[in-house]
């Protein structure tokens, strides 16, 4: 375990951005994170998972701490389910390829979900109907104040959509250490009825899909639509779906006949911000090294070295116009810093 200085940050963040942090470590071991959160000469930290879900917009005068505890292994097993736990340095994707290559059931359409195993309690990833909650077991979790580790369980991370305890009360106070799963060894209840996925098995020639089949599906879907970080930066979706009452989405229907809509309650709608943004003329506008992806408007790019300041420009212009054109907020998903 080693403290650097000056160090860019462009290799830790999917986006790509070239900004510093005065001081970095990284973590292999629980005993490494909590010798280094006692360390008392730097007061101010960062976590840092997979940099998949955040924008940096200035160099970080703080110590960054690069999680990188590593292990996958099997709790416990019945005959229908098991309970498997990855720490939280694990690639999320090569955590689902490792339960898909075991035959574990549920997270399969999670695939090619950048970031680590770590972070994605705190947002709740979520794709092609399936929500990290789903298959969530418990997590542990160093409370940074008393440095204790502390178990949440389902019920206590309180998931909502893109969101949980770990973005609300407990934000900034913990760090994930490791998530435990609970997936299935056979009868696997398998999610095929969102967007594409159906079209894409039909066009795999396959009537009755397996895990292995979905994951493909849903790698194949992604791999069109979404560019991969390590070809041009970018942090999946830069806004939530906004939801708005039934009433302003039947006013907006009057000039927008083709606006798509997702029902969440009986009074609220879920309207896709790629639709809105794509509508306000913004899909696949690039400026300079940044811009908006050509295939998903959800998408902010960075080409080559794009400043996160010019992406936050970016980023406020777009839901300024989205105000301005439909009366809608729509709200960052990735982290600003
Ligand atoms: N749409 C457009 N233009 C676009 C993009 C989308 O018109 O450029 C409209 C279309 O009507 C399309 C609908 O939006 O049918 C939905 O698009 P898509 O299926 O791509 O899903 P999304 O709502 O834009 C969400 C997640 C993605 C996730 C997909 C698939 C959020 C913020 N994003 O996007 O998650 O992969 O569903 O489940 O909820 C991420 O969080 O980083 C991410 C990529």
């Amino acid at each position: 375990m080693q403290i650097s200085h000056n160090i860019s940050l462009k290799p830790y963040n999917t986006f790509g951005i070239d900004a510093k942090a005065k001081h970095f470590v990284s973590v292999s071991s629980i005993e490494e994170l909590k010798k280094v959160l006692e360390l008392t000469e730097y007061p101010n930290k960062l976590i840092l998972g997979g940099g998949s879900n955040m924008l940096l917009t200035k160099d970080q005068d703080l110590l960054v701490i690069h999680i990188n505890i590593k292990g996958i292994s099997i709790v416990s097993e019945d005959t229908d389910t098991v309970l498997v736990k990855a720490n939280a340095g694990e690639n999320w994707h090569e955590f689902v390829l490792w339960c898909i290559n075991k035959d574990f059931g549920g997270i399969e359409n999670l695939s090619l979900i950048p970031g680590n195993v770590g972070s994605a309690p705190i947002q709740n990833i979520g794709a092609y109907g399936v929500e990290l909650k789903d298959a969530f077991f418990s997590c542990e979790a160093i409370a940074l104040e008393s440095k204790k580790i502390e178990t949440f369980t389902k019920e206590a991370c309180y998931f909502d959509y893109r969101n949980s305890i770990f973005k609300q009360q407990a934000k900034d106070k913990y760090i994930i250490i490791n998530v435990t799963f609970k997936l299935t060894k056979q009868n696997h209840k398998l999610h095929i009825h969102y967007g594409t996925i159906a079209s894409e098995l039909e066009g795999m020639k396959i009537n009755n899909p397996t895990i292995q089949d979905i994951s493909k599906a849903v790698i194949s879907i992604r791999t069109q639509k979404l560019p991969n970080p390590k070809d041009i930066g970018n942090s999946g979706s830069f806004f939530k779906n906004p939801v708005i009452t039934k009433t302003q989405y039947q006013s907006l229907l009057e000039n927008f006949e083709d606006m798509p809509s997702y029902a969440v309650s009986d009074t609220e709608v879920k309207v896709p911000a790629g639709w809105l943004i794509e509508k306000a003329g913004f899909k696949g506008k690039r400026f300079g090294d940044y811009g908006v992806h050509k295939n998903q408007a959800l998408v902010l790019v960075n080409y080559g070295d794009a400043k996160g300041s010019d992406i936050l420009k970016l980023a406020e212009l777009i839901q300024k116009t989205i105000k301005r054109l439909f009366n809608i907020s729509i709200e960052a998903e990735v982290n600003i810093l």
